[in-house]
């Protein structure tokens, strides 16, 4: 499990100051991955530095395309095709449910066997999402008991479904839509809610026909021809706006706060986090709006004023689904405190992010209520440092770096370094706005 370092994080008078944050992670996921079944080489600018997007990269090159980091920091990866080179050992995932789950989607096409690993945490994540719809298309896949990995997959010639999901993942959306690439006729994924589009989004960078409409169930219906050819592509990867919602949140605990945040994605299946913000108080503005690659970019300036809190349920609990542990963590501080429903996915991300949640706070000295789909914090709390846990994962770390600011005296979180899975420099970020 990623995080064996401990870090201090003590209270800050206040927030000031412009953040650059990182490329998007799940951008950079379904880029590398598609670059490296196209043709030519791609060349990405700002691509995440996140641990999880280099275990993508190290697994793509172990399927026979090369990456190299270029000028200025670009990572160019160049792609063999559609048909990969089987790979000498099994393929290690680590930490990223990302990588498991969305590349499974591309080896279901492969006419070679594969194994895919991770490490504790991956381990104890549940694979029948994709294992169904992809033996659904003809692959054969064994994992371990419980539907976990690691995932044996033997690959073919693969049949074109229409599926529909039963819980709303962009993940298993995307995975769907790459298997569907290796399949004879029309791939249709069509989901309960609608989740992340980066996936159908990049597919139509690398050239590939994506048909998308909405579904008279709410959600969105995607679908893909097979056998359609990938081209390289120069691409831009905006910040990462679930890497930016920390520093959103730090701000509305110090009214008077302001944060300015060049260059962060602006896509509207995860930008329901900026609406939900002003919502809860913040004053948020956004400028200099521009498209790379169909996905939108902009400069986000916040200021604190109230931070109000609120309730988030249905379909805003997916798109908030990376941004909750945060939102909960700041929640004690806020006039009315905050209600989460309906997120039950929570339970099995990198770790049981509800039970993680109410366990730092507790220890903080705050009152809050596990429910079995969410949470329920009151507001108006006086929180005091405390020794806590990272449970191994990246936005629990952060969270509670950013609860902590506002706590009375300092906290220890162990672990912490478990951020680097998605942002590693964000310690060092946080400590350049915070002022003691
Ligand atoms: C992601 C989708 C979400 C999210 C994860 C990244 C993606 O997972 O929590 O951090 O890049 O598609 P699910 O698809 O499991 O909801």
């Amino acid at each position: 499990m990623p995080g064996d370092r401990s870090l201090i994080v003590r209270p800050a008078r206040s927030i000031q100051g412009l953040v650059r944050i990182p490329g998007d992670k799940s951008i950079s996921h379904r880029y590398a991955m598609l670059a490296a079944i196209a043709r030519g080489t791609s060349r990405f600018h700002n691509f995440s530095p996140a641990e999880d997007c280099a275990s993508t990269l190290g697994c793509v090159a172990a399927l026979g395309a090369t990456w190299r980091r270029g000028e200025e920091g670009a990572i160019e990866v160049t792609g063999i095709g559609p048909a990969l080179k089987a790979p000498a050992a099994p393929l290690d995932c680590a930490n990223s449910g990302s990588t498991i789950r969305m590349l499974s989607g591309l080896l279901a096409g492969q006419s070679f066997s594969s194994e895919l690993f991770g490490d504790e945490s991956l381990s104890r994540r549940p694979m029948a999402r994709i294992i169904k719809p992809l033996s659904e298309m003809g692959a054969t896949i064994t994992s371990s008991e419980g539907e976990r990995p690691p995932l044996k997959i033997r690959g073919g010639k693969l049949r074109a479904i229409h599926y529909q999901p039963e819980v709303a993942s962009a993940q298993v959306k995307t995975c769907v839509l790459f298997a569907g690439l290796f399949a004879d006729g029309e791939t249709m994924v069509e989901e309960p809610i609608r989740t992340r589009d980066h996936g159908e989004l990049a597919l139509q960078a690398f050239g590939a026909e994506v048909a998308r409409k909405k579904a008279e169930r709410g959600g969105n219906v995607a679908s893909i021809r097979g056998g359609q050819p990938l081209t390289a592509i120069e691409a831009h990867v905006p910040g990462d706006l679930s890497s930016a919602a920390f520093f959103l949140c730090a701000a509305a605990l110090f009214p008077g706060s302001h944060i300015p945040l060049p260059g962060i994605l602006m896509n509207p299946t995860r930008a329901r986090l900026l609406d939900i913000l002003v919502q809860m108080g913040l004053q948020i503005s956004v400028g200099h709006i521009e498209q790379h690659h169909g996905e939108l970019i902009g400069a986000i300036e916040v200021r604190g004023a109230k931070w109000l809190g609120g309730t988030i349920a249905g379909a805003d609990t997916a798109a908030l689904i990376d941004e909750i542990p945060v939102l909960a963590a700041a929640a004690p501080y806020s006039e009315n405190g905050l209600e989460v429903r309906d997120a039950k996915e929570l339970r099995v991300k990198e770790s049981d992010r509800i039970a993680a949640v109410a366990t730092n706070l507790r220890k903080m000295g705050a009152e809050v209520e596990e429910l079995p789909d969410g949470l329920r914090v009151p507001g108006r709390q006086k929180l005091h440092g405390a020794d806590l846990d990272s449970f191994g994962d990246h936005r629990i770390a952060m969270a509670f770096a950013v609860a902590a600011l506002r706590a009375e005296g300092e906290t220890l979180i162990h672990g912490a370094d478990a951020a680097g899975v998605s942002y590693p420099t964000f310690f060092s970020d946080l400590r350049s706005i915070a002022e003691e």
